[in-house]
């Protein structure tokens, strides 16, 4: 059954207003707290020696040994130089380094490599095959769903996930299980029309 987007968070770390206003309630109570001693802020020390896991990036199997504070982000462009995927805010804001991790999509610049030992995960350089677009790029493509691209291998993994997920029933459901991928042009017309082109398709 679909969802009810007025009950329901998207995908994405967007904050309804009532948890904005317990989170802006929290930071004021700490601020008016006395000063911790020192003792008490040191942090332990941090254990950086390097981790080894086997992920599956679309279909082939990598042995890697990664700093454990590398996101999967940073190891997919930096390591194995799949720079596809897109570096925007790297704090979860705007959803263009989204892309599937077993079948989910999620925000890659916020989720440790060292975490994700034996996952399959999926990113934009693995949906061409043979030279054929994926029908949900080609559906970009005819809907002009993208002006300066920046946003768009996002937008794509987002969208996989969203047909995945079934929530293509009308264009304003699109609308909101896409909203945590932001477009700085404006081409949100053309993204949901080729979401919804392609989930007709697929
Ligand atoms: S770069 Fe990850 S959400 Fe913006
Ligand atoms: S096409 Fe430029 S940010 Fe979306």
């Amino acid at each position: 059954m679909t969802e009810n987007p007025s009950e329901s968070h998207p995908p994405g770390p967007i904050m309804s207003r009532r948890e904005t206003l317990q989170a802006t309630a929290g930071a004021v109570a700490l601020a008016a707290l006395p000063p911790l001693s020192a003792a008490a802020t040191s942090a332990p020390a941090l254990d950086t020696n390097p981790v080894t896991l086997t992920i599956t990036v679309n279909g082939r199997a990598q042995a890697l040994s990664v700093d454990p504070r590398q996101s999967i982000l940073d190891v997919l462009r930096e390591t194995l130089n799949l720079t596809g995927t897109k570096k925007g805010c790297n704090q979860g804001a705007c959803g263009a380094c989204t892309i599937l991790v077993d079948g989910r999509r999620i925000v890659s610049c916020l989720t440790l490599a060292s975490m994700h030992d034996g996952a399959e995960i999926e990113t934009i350089e693995g949906l061409e095959k043979n030279g054929v677009l994926h029908p949900l790029q080609e559906a970009f493509v005819e809907h002009e769903g993208l002006q300066c691209g920046f946003c768009t291998p996002g937008q794509i993994m987002s969208g996989l996930g969203c047909i995945a997920e079934g929530h293509t029933g009308s264009p304003e459901e699109i609308q909101f299980w896409m909203s945590g991928n932001i477009c700085r042009c404006g081409a949100y017309p053309g993204i949901v029309a080729a979401v919804a082109d392609a989930a007709g398709r697929t």
